[in-house]
């Protein structure tokens, strides 16, 4: 009961209404809402159960690689399930309990105050269509299932207690945990016929002075402030999934698969245009830039012909969603999530180190040092020094958001700041960048 009241009283301040209580409160900080706005308020999901409710998981029965599609839409269909798909309010769904992340509303492409989404990579010019002639920004909002959300409960107790920082030994994920991202583009149906009566949601993005040129909006100004925001209305362009699996344990334990939005189809329900674009549970180690090249194909993902260009979008063909780095792909992007954060994220173009983001490392076990600074990928120097995050990259941003503002000794190591570099026990850790 006392650790029930605990994190009601946590999700009490945090809840919209309270920005001023808001700003120290331990499990974020929000951006304020602006003045005088009269629109829905982001209210995150931090009352995270004790543990999930037994409960058949439809998609557990099915093969991933023998029924890729059928494997997709039943998660996508367990995902959309009771969901308020409005204000995606996570605390409304009746059917089942879905979880935020702490700590993602901090600095410059951190949570905004409308529905809490997170700036994405941009689309440049041409990218979406040919009809896009400018950049366009992408903000997404992502949210685990009750199996996740009873670790992220677990992981951020100390915190909500005031008894130190988040508890890494809550990893990892059990078989079962799913995480949602739903992506939300600035673009409109006159730059991809794609985007029409896509479900629409207001944010608070930045604000562009030269709006249709090449270039979008910066997240920082000129003088190194997060820079000015205003709501504008976006459209659902992607929903991501991650899957904790048994059966994809030999390879990497995850499985990721993405849908794309296509208003070109038939119907009237816009959910049901969501279109499934592939999924993949390991990175195709073998498949090097050269043997791509030479027309080798991936093996460890299925990428359908969802529309035209579809299976270019991940290094080698690999799986990858339309918002994504295509020098990359899902699961190397994820598997550089690792506290502290010693390897950048992206995988670099030279496939002579590039390799190493595309090992089949095993969840949980961390990425370790960037390959070259201190030997080569998978060095064992680096296995004390470094802890895994179990693939989630929101866990890895939160807890450098949560570290920035609690410097000193902490469960997560001694905390140092430089400027606005980070330290953690003598090592660089580096920021995110997509
Ligand atoms: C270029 C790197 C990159 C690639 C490629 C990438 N992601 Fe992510 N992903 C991120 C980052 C960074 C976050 C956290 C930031 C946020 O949510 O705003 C994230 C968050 C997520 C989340 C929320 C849970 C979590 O792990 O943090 C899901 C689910 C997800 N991605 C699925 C996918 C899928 C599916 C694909 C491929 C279709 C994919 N991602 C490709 C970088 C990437």
């Amino acid at each position: 009961m006392r650790v029930l009241t605990i994190f009601f009283l946590g999700w009490l301040c945090l809840s919209g209404a309270l920005a001023p209580g808001a700003v120290g409160a331990p499990l974020d900080r929000m951006e304020p809402a602006a003045p005088g706005w009269r629109g829905p308020v982001f209210e995150p999901q931090f009352r995270y159960p004790a543990k999930a409710k037994p409960e058949m998981r439809p998609w557990m029965t099915v093969s991933f690689r023998a029924e890729p599609e059928r494997y997709l839409r039943l998660l996508l269909a367990y995902a959309l399930e009771g969901q308020d798909r409005v204000d995606w309010r996570l605390a409304s769904n009746r059917v089942r309990g879905w979880y935020h992340v702490p700590w993602l509303g901090p600095g410059p492409n951190g949570r905004e105050f409308v529905h809490g989404l997170t700036r994405a990579r941009d689309f440049a010019p041409g990218e979406l269509d040919a009809a896009q002639s400018a950049c366009r920004q992408n903000w997404a909002l992502a949210f685990y299932n009750d199996l996740g959300g009873a670790v992220l409960g677990r992981v951020w107790r100390p915190v909500v207690k005031g008894r130190g920082g988040p508890d890494l030994r809550a990893l990892p994920f059990p078989v079962g945990t799913v995480a949602v991202k739903l992506v939300f583009t600035e673009a409109t149906a006159s730059d991809s016929a794609m985007l029409s009566g896509a479900p629409e949601i207001a944010a608070n993005i930045h604000a562009d002075s030269t709006p249709g040129d090449a270039m979008c909006a910066r997240a920082i100004d000129a003088r190194d402030k997060p820079a000015a925001r205003h709501v504008q209305t976006l459209r659902l362009v992607q929903v991501d999934i991650s899957v904790r699996e048994d059966r994809a344990r030999y390879k990497t334990g995850w499985v990721f698969g993405s849908f794309v939005y296509d208003g070109t189809k038939a119907g009237v329900d816009p959910w049901a245009k969501l279109v499934p674009l592939g999924l993949m549970w390991g990175n195709d180690p073998q498949l090097s830039d050269a043997n791509a090249a030479a027309g080798a194909k991936p093996r460890q993902s299925i990428v359908f012909d969802a529309f035209p260009g579809a299976r270019g979008l991940g290094r080698g063909g690999r799986m990858n969603g339309l918002v994504d780095e295509r020098a990359s792909a899902c699961s190397s992007c994820h598997m550089a999530a690792q506290w502290p954060s010693l390897a950048r994220m992206t995988a670099p173009a030279d496939w002579a180190t590039g390799r190493c983001w595309f090992r089949n490392l095993d969840a949980r076990y961390p990425f370790g040092f960037e390959p070259g600074q201190r030997g080569g990928c998978g060095d064992p120097a680096a296995l004390g020094k470094v802890q895994a995050l179990d693939f989630s990259l929101q866990l890895a941003i939160g807890l450098r958001n949560w570290s920035l503002a609690h410097a000193g000794r902490t469960r997560l190591g001694a905390i140092a700041l430089r400027g606005d570099e980070l330290t953690v026990n003598g090592e660089v850790s580096l920021p995110l960048r997509r």
